[in-house]
């Protein structure tokens, strides 16, 4: 079970949208099962290096490593780290920056880590180089702030009455697993709603345990500093909140600022300089065929920037 490889999402889309050329250097920023990484290497004699903040990548940052000596760096950190970790490499601009956003199908189907409802284990949901893991923050913060986790990062509307529950049950015992966690919640809202609400709150945990969208933020920002004039950087994300933030990102860094007033004088309309062009007016969506072959496709969305 803990073994499920994880069949990379939109392999042939990023690769085409790397552009990857002769000798290029790229950035992997969530390894994961090396999918993306092996596939880049396999062209053009490229140098490929990646990140993961989860140790248990390790052994197959080996099988790769030996496979592709030199031409391959693993980093075991987090991907807002990466600037940081290429400077004190002495490592300049790359190609391309590709980023596979959220857990991969190793760490799902990882009973004991705690990320799926569907097994009953331990509640974790640390992807690797966390300060906290879910059952500290199910048993320690308040009623207010776990209701505001459950409504930002789940979007659910029952989120109050959901964290009070929780605060009245760790009240007599710790709250320590999966399946607690899962009776929690269908005690309030019922079997039937239960279905909608428990993936809800699992991911709204999952995001503020691993701080998804703040170190989605940091990369971003980090993007200009990165690339090198032309690269490319291709992000797969699979929710709203994270495609939110990336759509932002683009609009922010490809779309000339119109100014409100015409007290404005001319030369300060439009005066930011643009540092990206937007490469598809909208997101690329796996084909049917694919989300047939691998259903955790369904939701991603590609989106693609090069910089000016
Ligand atoms: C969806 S998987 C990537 C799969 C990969 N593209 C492949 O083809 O095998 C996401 C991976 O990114 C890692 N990850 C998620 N957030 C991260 C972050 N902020 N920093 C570093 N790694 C992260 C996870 O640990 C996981 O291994």
């Amino acid at each position: 079970m803990n073994n499920t490889p994880h069949i990379p999402v939109m392999l042939n889309e990023v690769l085409e949208n790397l552009n990857i050329k002769e000798g290029g250097v790229y950035i992997d920023g969530t390894f994961g099962n090396g999918g993306y990484t092996s596939a880049i290497l396999d062209k053009k004699n490229t140098t490929v290096i990646a990140f993961d903040r989860d140790e248990t990548v390790l052994p197959r940052v080996k099988e790769i490593k030996e496979k592709y000596g030199e031409r391959f760096i693993f980093f075991q950190t987090c991907f807002s780290n990466i600037l940081p970790t290429l400077k004190k490499n002495n490592i300049s601009s790359v190609d391309g920056l590709v980023l596979d956003i959220g857990v991969s199908s190793m760490q799902i189907d990882t009973p004991e880590r705690g990320f799926s409802f569907r097994f009953d284990a331990p509640l974790s949901m640390a992807m690797g180089q966390n300060d906290l893991d879910a059952k500290e923050v199910i048993n320690n913060l308040s009623e207010k702030e776990l209701s505001d986790i459950f409504y930002k990062y789940g979007e659910e509307p029952r989120s109050r009455a959901i964290a009070r529950r929780i605060v009245s049950v760790r009240g007599e015992k710790p709250i320590c697993t999966t399946f607690e966690l899962v009776n929690i919640i269908k005690n309030v809202v019922g079997e039937w709603q239960s279905s909608k609400v428990i993936p809800r709150i699992f991911q709204a945990l999952r995001i503020y345990v691993n701080d998804e969208l703040g170190e989605l933020e940091k990369i971003l920002n980090d993007t200009e500093a990165i690339l090198s004039v032309g690269g490319r950087l291709v992000v797969v994300d699979f929710h709203s909140l994270e495609d939110r933030i990336v759509k932002n990102f683009i609009k922010s860094k490809t779309e000339v600022k119109h100014t409100l007033s015409r007290y404005v004088p001319s030369e300060t309309n439009n005066n930011e300089k643009l540092s990206f062009k937007n490469i598809h007016k909208n997101a690329i969506i796996p084909s049917d065929k694919e989300v047939q072959i691998n259903p955790r496709a369904h939701s991603a969305k590609l989106r693609v920037i090069e910089k000016l």
